[in-house]
């Protein structure tokens, strides 16, 4: 039987602590404040981005929402972030992907105040994390390592494999894995074997966002199973990148979809937040 990695409890521990130190800060008189902006109303978005916003509120930190009609120009969203990187009152700047088609996605997050940019999407932040500099970390990667290191998994010396090379998620995972002195492999769509490549892996990521592509076939006894994956089943029920029964009975410790991944997302997001106090110093 495998060990579930459950991202609840662990995300809650987190936001217990940062609600903490929130407090604190609030004592020496300082607040923290994160912006959020969602163009359009795609509805998946909306539910991210409310619970972004109640989390703010859990571990006591404002948020300021901006909600803006599809056909915001590119220009009218610059100008908003340019206006808030202004702002002393506000610490960070979260715009949702994705945006509507017009709005040049590369452009928007170059603009974000590096200094606020929670979200470490910005090639600044994502310098600093390739050559080990201070700066902020994408937050799906960096619940991963709380997720494995909360729960007692070692990481250094381990082979590392990492299915999937987006910007938001793989390339990120990569250089955190590294930097945490695993051996890391990045293995994506253009692998000629994958399945040779994810049974060498003692920690298999897998972000490749295709449901239930992982079986049994593709993992090596004991290993432990990261899933990044939220997709719809033919049930319409949610699923991950990984076919949970399949692969429950050969690993050591794996992430259920949903409730493994997903809610470190968010508590590493208020962690970036509380961080950025620091970074603004
Ligand atoms: N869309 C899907 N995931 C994310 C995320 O982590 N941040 C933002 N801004 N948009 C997203």
């Amino acid at each position: 039987m495998a060990k579930i990695i459950d991202g609840k409890p662990i995300s809650l521990q987190i936001k217990d602590e940062l609600k903490e130190k929130a407090a604190a800060l609030k004592e020496q008189g300082i607040s923290v404040t994160l912006a959020v902006i969602q163009v359009g109303n795609n509805p998946a978005s909306t539910v991210y981005v409310n619970n972004k916003k109640k989390g703010c509120e859990y571990i006591g930190i404002g948020s300021l929402s901006y909600e803006l009609p599809e056909e915001t120009s590119e220009e009218e969203l610059l100008s908003l972030i340019r206006e808030l990187n202004e702002r002393k009152d506000v610490n960070g700047i979260l715009v949702q992907l994705p945006l509507p088609s017009h709005i040049d996605e590369d452009k928007v997050i170059k603009t974000i105040d590096p200094k606020k940019d929670v979200d470490g999407f910005h090639p600044q932040s994502v310098g600093a994390l390739c050559i080990g500099q201070p700066g902020f970390v994408s937050c799906t990667p960096a619940g991963i390592i709380q997720l494995l290191k909360r729960s007692g998994i070692e990481i250094a010396g381990k082979e590392c494999v990492i299915l999937g090379r987006s910007n938001i998620v793989g390339k990120p995972m990569a250089l955190l894995m590294l930097r945490e002195n695993a051996t890391v492999t990045v293995a994506h769509s253009r692998t000629k074997d994958i399945k040779e490549v994810t049974k060498r892996a003692d920690i298999l990521i897998v972000a490749i966002g295709k449901p239930k592509m992982i079986t049994r076939d593709y993992v090596k006894d004991g290993a432990v199973v990261i899933d990044v994956g939220i997709n719809r089943d033919e049930n319409n029920k949610l699923c991950g990148d990984v076919d949970f029964q399949d692969v429950e009975p050969v690993c050591s410790a794996i992430t259920p979809v949903p409730g493994g991944v997903g809610p470190m997302t968010i508590a590493m997001l208020l962690h970036n937040c509380m961080e950025s106090v620091n970074i603004q110093k």
